[in-house]
């Protein structure tokens, strides 16, 4: 398939605007700076300033912490900003990939499973956003396992955001066999939602 075939492709099965109301407006400008997750924005903007040579060189970012603090937020700014530079960005949680994916078994959704996973390998990013949030089975693994390690082959990165411990993220990883992969990833981490408690920044 062409390339601009292909982008068209990605935009149609993965557009955007399924982002929601929510995360349609996520910026860097929007964002506001809250004690334990500076080092998360920096980078994430880092990232979006540098991405030719985060693409290049297939390299991902893991965004992890606890809930609310701004994960799927900076997550969105990355790609809300990389697609208005011609980008080809998907941004799904893990759950919706895997429930969009099933659905090609027993629905037309004009595309099948086998296309919808190309279509996954091939785009330029990945936003895998809740990463652990989704329910394990066997096929969700080796789903994820494939889809991670393809684009690890052909070096295009992905972008996970989880409030999985760092532990449990790592142990997942390894499980995928996607170590390789994950060598590549720049560590980050948001801090506490603002709730009062006493915050620490984490690099
Ligand atoms: N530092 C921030 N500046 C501006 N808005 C923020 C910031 N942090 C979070 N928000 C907003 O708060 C809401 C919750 O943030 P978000 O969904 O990004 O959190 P999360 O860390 O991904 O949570 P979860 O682990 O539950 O997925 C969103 O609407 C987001 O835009
Ligand atoms: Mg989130």
């Amino acid at each position: 398939m062409r390339e601009a075939e292909q982008r068209r492709q990605i935009e149609r099965l993965f557009s955007v605007a399924e982002l929601g109301p929510r995360f349609e407006d996520c910026t860097f400008a929007n964002w506001q700076p809250r004690p334990g997750a500076v080092q998360a924005y920096k980078a994430a903007l880092d990232y979006t300033e540098q991405h030719r040579s985060y693409l290049a060189n297939g390299r991902g970012l893991i965004i992890f912490g606890p809930p609310g603090n701004g994960k799927s937020h900076l997550a969105a700014a990355i790609v809300n900003a990389l697609i208005g530079q011609g980008v080809s960005c998907v941004f799904r949680t893990v759950p919706s990939l895997l429930k969009t994916i099933q659905a090609t078994w027993d629905e037309d959704i004009g595309v099948t499973e086998h296309g919808l996973i190309q279509a996954l390998i091939s785009a330029d990013l990945v936003v895998l956003d809740d990463a652990g949030a989704e329910k394990w089975s066997e096929w969700s693994e080796a789903t994820l396992y494939y889809v991670i390690d393809e684009r690890y082959r052909w070096k295009r990165p992905v972008i996970v955001t989880s409030n999985c411990s760092w532990k449990n993220l790592k142990r997942g990883l390894e499980r995928g066999h996607s170590t390789g992969s994950s060598k590549h990833v720049c560590l980050s981490r948001t801090g506490p939602r603002a709730t009062g408690e006493r915050l620490q920044e984490n690099g």
